[in-house]
Formats: C-alpha cells, structure tokens, sequence
C-alpha cells in the first residue's frame, strides 16, 4: 500500500472551513487505499508564543475533531507529533542539507516573520519547513494530502529527499501533493482575495466549532462581488466564486449546477442555502467531537496506539539514516 502522512497544526483549537475542504477530507478518503499517517503537529504550533494549557487542550481538540471528521484510528496512525522523537532526529539531518539561501526564500516564514516583527521572529520559525520534511520522509511516505498553501514547503520536501538520496543512496521516495481540484485554496468570506485562516479576523473565518448560529450569521454576512447573478469568475466575481466552491465541495453538486439553479435568483439566496449546508455539515462534526472530548482516557489510548505504530516506522527510517550519513552505531 502507498503511504501516505499529512499534519494539521493544533493552534486555533478548532480547525475551519479551509481545512477540511483543502485538506482533511483528502485525509479520510485516502485512508481506504492507503497505510496513512495522521499527526498533530504541536511541535509546529510553538514556533510562535503559545500558552502551555491551551496548547495542551487544542492538541486533544485537534485530535477529537479529527476522529469526528472520519479519520478512522482502526486504519490510520493518528498521533501527536511530540510523541514520536524521530521527527526531531530526522529534521537535523535535514537542517544541515538545507542551504540558508533556500529556506529563506520559503514565502510562508516571509509572511509570517513579518507578523511576528524582527525581535520575534525565531530560529524554530526558520527552520519550519525542514521540520515538516521530516514529518514526511520518516515515514517514507509518497503521498501528502495538503491544500495548496504548502504548495512550496512540499517543493522543499522534494528537494531534500532528491538530494539525500543523490549523497547517500536512495533512502526516501520523493513524494507527491495531493490537492484537490476544487477548493485547494478556500477565501477569507470577508477579504475573498486572501486564504482563510484563523490569522485574520474571525468573521471571515467558518471554524468547525462554532455555535451553528454564528456560522449561518458569518455566511450571510459575506462581502459579494458587484453585479447580481449568480456565477463564479474568480477576477469578476471572487467571493460568489469562493461560496460556490464551498457549496459545491461540500454538497457535491457542480458548480454548473449551482449556477443553472440560482439562475435569475440574487446573492442572498445562494448565501441562505449555503448557511444550511455547512450548519448542517458542521453540527454533527460538533456534537461527535464533544463526545469524543468527554471521554478524555479513550482519546489518549488512541493517541498512545497511533504513536506506537508511527515509531515502528519512524524508527527504521532514523537506524538507516544516521548508518547512511556515517553515525557511529551506539553499541
Ligand atoms: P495548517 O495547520 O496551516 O493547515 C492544515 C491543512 O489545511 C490546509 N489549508 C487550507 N486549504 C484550503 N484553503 C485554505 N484556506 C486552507 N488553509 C489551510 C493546509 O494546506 C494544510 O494542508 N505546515 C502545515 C502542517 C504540517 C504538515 C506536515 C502538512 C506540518 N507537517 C507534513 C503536511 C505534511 C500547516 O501549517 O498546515
């Protein structure tokens, strides 16, 4: 079976609409054909400021809200990434076949150490990237389901499996994205020329575990374009395109089909009827993570068996890495 690993960071505590369309759903589908990888990156979560007790809660939140969304820990590892080791001892490995030049031109640092400010900007944000190499190479795995924001860093990933493989014989495959056709980059409902992301203001932001009212209020609020019909044109029309694209994912009709059935009908009427859809998507999600986070013992057994299955693998993969780059065996 292929292998396949993806991570999503615990930081927000709830994830949002973005992840689940460009990202998670992928997650779910690929484990039926696949031996998949599922992590928690909270080692990612603290290259900003983070408080310990709430990176604590949003891990197991994280973790719930998975498993609410289908990952199924009977076929996939589903594991935080601090429990398995291996990730750190691979991304120095990594770290010393990273030229400075090449991860400076990683944009998302770019983006994000111009939030932070210069004073705090930190080696660990720097080095991300490397790190999320790591993620996916110790498990040797040639499939990464992302949305399209990590376009780059997978690049990255590419390089440093090419290039560890050309200097010490092959070791890694050199895995693929897998991103979806639709929906890879899903807007901000208030600013649709920037990604969603918990980083901007919340009202543009569907998270999966909002009150059900706030989210049907966020979508009836969304900015629209000029013009009144009903049609998507990502330059004319980028938010109308953005909610067909959320509808169409998530109810599966076309966006074709979406735009024959809101013929002669205003933007009002698309955005009550996508308020229904994603209440709808989102409530169960809700309820199920809930439950999942009242039995706080069987979360973490299923935390602890995902981390033991992952550093079966994880493990390999650093032995034969530190005999390759000339480690002396500690016997
Ligand atoms: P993160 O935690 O920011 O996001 C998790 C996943 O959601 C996707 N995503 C989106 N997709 C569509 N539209 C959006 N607006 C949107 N916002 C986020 C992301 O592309 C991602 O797939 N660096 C990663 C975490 C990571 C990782 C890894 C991923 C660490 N190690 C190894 C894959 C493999 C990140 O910050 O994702």
């Amino acid at each position: 079976l292929p292998r396949v690993l993806s991570g999503i960071q615990p930081t927000a505590g709830s994830f949002h609409l973005g992840n689940h369309l460009g990202a998670l759903r992928q997650w779910v589908a690929l484990q039926e054909t696949t031996e998949a990888f599922y992590c928690v990156v909270d080692l990612h979560a603290i290259t900003v400021p983070q408080d310990p007790a709430e990176l604590r809660r949003n891990s197991l939140v994280s973790a719930a809200q998975l498993l609410a969304l289908g990952v199924d820990p009977e076929r996939s590892a589903l594991f935080v990434q601090s429990h398995v080791p291996e990730h750190l001892q691979l991304s120095w490995v990594l770290e010393c076949l990273t030229g400075f030049g090449e991860a400076s031109r990683m944009t998302q640092f770019k983006d994000k150490s111009q939030r932070e400010g210069t004073a705090g900007t930190t080696v660990g944000l720097f080095t991300y990237p490397v790190l999320m190499a790591a993620d996916i190479l110790v498990y040797q795995a040639q499939q990464v389901p992302v949305g399209d924001d990590q376009r780059q860093h997978l690049e990255l990933t590419r390089d440093l499996a090419i290039r560890f493989n050309g200097r010490f014989g092959d070791t890694f495959p050199v895995p693929e994205g897998v991103i979806p056709e639709g929906a890879a980059r899903v807007m901000d409902l208030q600013s649709p020329d920037k990604k969603m992301s918990k980083s901007l203001p919340p009202a543009g932001c569907i998270f999966l575990l909002d009150d059900p009212k706030v989210t049907a209020k966020k979508i009836r609020s969304a900015v629209t374009d000029t013009g009144r019909e009903v049609v998507a044109d990502p330059v004319e029309k980028p938010g109308i395109t953005n909610l067909l694209t959320i509808h169409s994912t998530l109810s599966g009709s076309t966006v074709a089909e979406l735009e024959e059935r809101f013929a002669g009908r205003g933007y009002g009427d698309l955005k009550k009827e996508l308020a229904e859809v994603v209440v709808d998507f989102v409530t169960p999600v809700r309820a199920r993570t809930q439950e999942l986070l009242d039995d706080r013992a069987e979360l973490e057994r299923v935390l602890a068996a995902g981390a033991a299955r992952a550093r079966e693998v994880a493990v390999g993969t650093v032995a034969a890495v530190y005999d390759r780059v000339g480690f002396l065996p500690p016997t």
